[in-house]
């Protein structure tokens, strides 16, 4: 059964733009997929604990040496990595803050980096390990950033590409804060940008 997976990470639930964003995407491709599940990951209303030095150690420590309360920690990164993994379709939902991603997204990223499970080094360098997947990111932003003058682009595709979700496609709506008209002008851009993406993947 097709699967795609959405995380998102909005402040503002379904009301923020990204989601409303992926949304939308998400309709269409449900439309192409009949059959198809959605699984959602809501990372604003289930954030997941800041990555500490018990965490991390509990995520390193062999599956048969880690205590009982290493053991739990351990699942919780299992299930977002299984969730990943299980997926054909991954659909990111993220918000600038801050020039930035959300915390939220950044302490998401800190428990599905495992290393010998979602990457590991090779004499050639780092290997992801979640491969064959294709990925959507949605980007919503008050500003604009125009000239590459967005570190958090280069930021996703760099930690994204390092587990393994290589194939990547970036849909931003930027200008949300500038007016109703730059507002306007910024979704009708990304939503010409989605439908152009589903009738491809449609017809594909
Ligand atoms: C806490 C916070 C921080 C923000 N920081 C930035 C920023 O650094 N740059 C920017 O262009 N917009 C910034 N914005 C505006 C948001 O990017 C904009 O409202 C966007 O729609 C947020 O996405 P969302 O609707 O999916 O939450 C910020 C908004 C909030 C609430």
């Amino acid at each position: 059964m097709a699967t795609l997976l959405k995380v998102q990470a909005g402040l503002f639930g379904e009301q923020s733009q990204s989601t409303q964003l992926a949304d939308r995407f998400v309709a269409r491709w449900r439309t192409a997929h009949p059959n198809g599940r959605v699984i959602v990951r809501d990372l604003n209303a289930n954030p997941l604990p800041h990555l500490t030095t018990q965490r991390f150690q509990a995520l390193n420590t062999a599956p048969e040496d880690r205590t009982p309360e290493q053991q739990i920690v351990a699942n919780e990164s299992d299930a977002l990595i299984e969730e990943l993994k299980n997926a054909d379709t991954i659909v990111f939902a993220v918000p600038m803050y801050n020039f930035s991603v959300p915390s939220t997204v950044r302490t998401y990223f800190d428990h599905i980096a495992r290393k010998g499970v979602t990457f590991r080094y090779t004499e050639a360098g780092p290997e992801g390990l979640i491969k064959g997947k294709k990925t959507y990111a949605f980007l919503a932003r008050g500003g604009v950033y125009p000239d590459g003058a967005d570190t958090q682009t280069p930021y996703l595709k760099q930690f994204l590409s390092f587990i393994g979700l290589d194939d990547i496609t970036f849909v931003h709506a930027e200008g949300l804060a500038m007016g109703e008209q730059s507002r306007e002008r910024a979704l009708a851009l990304a939503h010409a940008t989605i439908e152009e993406l589903t009738s491809a993947r449609a017809a594909a």
